[in-house]
């Protein structure tokens, strides 16, 4: 999704502001975008350089129309209003190019903003819903920027985060936010702002996450935060503990692969933030579980896989029904959710649309909700009632990994919570220690997966299947490879098989059967044949000393033994690392899918 950047005050190691603002545009470029932009208050003039494609071109173009200045803002766009283009892409400007917007999120009422200001003899040069809002801000300009933003935010429907400069007034920024983040970043003669915390690192860890209907207006020296009605608000300041290292490559050839390798240590890192001496402590969260009386669990994509393996866990031990749904779909189908109930919302960057929108459905209703989510300070963390904090450090590649399984570790200490039966959760507790030396064990063996990809890579169909957790997984193996390597990947339950799916099944098939379930082998064994049976080439992810499927599928990989609801934590890295390598088998680049954002922040 767009990205947002801005600086204004002191340079920093002697950078000039093109090369800040395009530096922290560069660590934005994981979200996903199709052209970027700046926009500089230089030399009595409001500067805008914009190019569609790479962050490349964007610098390229710099280097041959150089700015100054101490003040400016940036933009990566992925377009959803008008095409990926250079006169589409952030910043825009009003018509004397006195006044520059950049905007994520999108103006609902734009074409009736549109026509009213062509009606007031306003010519528009873009096609997006962003350029209204720079004209709506010049009608109702007065001299204070601030003003002019607030009466033109009473006449936008619609999400934003938007950052402004005026040449009239140098030094300032005015951002704004309504359903999509935006992070004041509080420097040192010098003040920032992005779209997510990870461009603000190399300058401070001292941050601020504006709420909905806020505006500030950052000076190099000062932040004011103020409502719609101009009342000032005093915003509390957050220390941001990720380290920078986290946030780089260090050596990987892309992030993706450091992230897979960084799980044994993340999901090791989620386990100590709950568990002392050996005790689960979930603090407040404790009470709340214990009256659960019914779950209800919903995410998108990735977290939604996450749900849907809890689902099969906390079933199974706790004995509570479970209901997962993908947010986009629960928001509007009516549901059933009363205050008994215990949500769980799961989110990596805790700024998902539709996980949002879910969000204030069990609000409305009087549940409990638990936000697990990879970012402190995240919407999804300030609404909810408790937290659970994956500890993952920041994910980069847009394909999720290790916050996937940092989700699992959150969700399978959730269940051990619900767990009635304490010798039951005493030895699902003595498991789940175990789990970060397994997923070593697994990662340690990337080669083998590596070697496999390289035979495997070109099949055009992969059909993962399994039952229950296995089927989990299932979906979210099939939804990496999709991601990173275009390929075309579906899951079903594995009993589904002759319900419709065998009919796709030919020699160009590869089939990655996940077989955790010890009780379920049997029927497992009989589903590789029959897809074996029609050309297809057959992968079989089972545990350590179960042979049974030697001889019938064309590999085998055992991962270490764990308890069967567990073990898609360790499957998982088993087809992420097979996603990777067919991905860059492809050339594709991994880190950066086509067509993909990080974060979803708009429907
Ligand atoms: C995962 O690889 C995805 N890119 C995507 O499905 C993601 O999990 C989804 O958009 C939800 O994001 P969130 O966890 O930040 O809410």
């Amino acid at each position: 999704m767009c990205g947002i950047v801005g600086f204004t005050g002191a340079m920093v190691k002697s950078q000039d502001i093109s090369s800040i603002l395009l530096d922290c545009l560069s660590k934005l470029e994981y979200r996903g975008y199709d052209s970027a932009g700046i926009a500089v208050i230089s030399n009595d003039r409001v500067e805008v350089r914009k190019a569609k494609g790479r962050l490349s071109n964007l610098t390229s173009l710099v280097e041959r129309e150089p700015v100054s200045g101490f003040t400016g803002i940036g933009h990566t766009r992925w377009a959803t209003h008008g095409e990926p283009s250079d006169i589409n892409s952030h910043p825009h400007t009003n018509v004397s190019g006195d006044i520059a917007v950049v905007h994520n999120g999108i103006i609902e009422n734009h074409v009736a903003m549109r026509r009213w200001l062509e009606g007031k003899d306003v010519t528009f040069r873009s096609e997006t819903d962003t350029e209204c809002i720079a004209h709506l801000i010049d009608f109702y300009y007065e001299g204070d920027l601030v003003t002019a933003l607030s009466k033109t935010l009473q006449k936008l429907e619609g999400s934003y985060a938007l950052a402004v400069v005026c040449r009239n007034e140098p030094e300032n920024i005015v951002v704004a936010r309504k359903d999509c983040p935006l992070i004041i970043g509080r420097g040192e003669g010098n003040n920032l702002l992005a779209s997510d915390v990870t461009p603000l690192l190399e300058y401070t860890r001292e941050v601020q996450y504006l709420d909905d209907n806020q505006v500030a207006k950052i000076t190099p020296e000062k932040v004011e935060i103020l409502d719609l009605e101009g009342n000032v608000i005093d915003l509390a300041v957050s220390h941001v503990d990720w380290d920078l290292q986290s946030a780089q490559k260090n050596g990987y050839e892309h992030f993706m692969l450091k992230e897979i390798c960084e799980q044994p240590y993340a999901i090791d890192q989620t386990y100590k933030a709950r568990v002392y001496g050996e005790k689960l402590d979930l603090g407040e969260i404790t009470k709340t579980v214990k009256d659960a009386r019914r779950v209800v669990i919903v995410g998108c994509g990735t977290a939604y896989h996450a749900a849907v393996v809890a689902k099969y866990a906390i079933e199974h031990y706790s004995r509570l029904p479970v209901e997962v749904d993908v947010a986009s779909e629960f928001r509007y189908r009516d549901p059933l959710v009363t205050e008994d109930d215990l949500c769980i919302v799961i989110s990596q960057s805790g700024e998902t649309a539709d996980t949002l929108q879910a969000m204030r459905i069990f609000k409305e209703k009087g549940a409990k909700i638990i936000a697990i989510t990879n970012v402190v300070g995240s919407t999804v963390s300030r609404v909810a009632d408790h937290v659970m904090y994956t500890q993952a450090g920041p994910e980069i590649a847009v394909a999720s990994t290790k916050a996937f399984t940092t989700q699992l570790m959150c969700v399978f200490l959730l269940t051990c919570a619900l767990t009635k039966d304490e010798q039951k959760q005493k030895e699902m507790m003595e498991e789940l220690s175990t789990l970060s030396q397994k997923a070593e064990a697994v990662v340690c063996r990337q080669e083998e997966i590596q070697r496999f990809a390289a035979r495997q890579f070109n099949k055009t169909k992969v059909f993962y299947f399994g039952r229950q957790s296995d089927f989990a997984i299932s979906l979210e193996s099939a939804l990496k490879l999709k991601e990173i390597s275009y390929t075309h990947s579906e899951a079903f339950a594995a009993g589904e098989l002759k319900h419709g799916p065998i009919a796709l099944v030919d020699e160009n098939t590869l089939v990655v059967a996940s077989c955790c379930h010890p009780k379920l082998y049997d029927k497992m064994d009989s589903n590789i044949k029959e897809v074996k049976a029609r050309g297809a080439k057959a992968l079989a992810i089972t545990f350590e000393g179960n042979d049974a499927f030697e001889g019938v599928a064309d590999e085998v990989f055992q991962i270490p033994k764990t308890d069967p609801y567990f073990a898609p934590m360790l499957s998982v890295i088993v087809t992420q690392l097979y996603a990777y390598y067919c991905s860059v088998n492809r050339g594709n680049d991994p880190d950066h899918p086509r067509n993909l954002a990080k974060s979803v922040t708009v429907e």
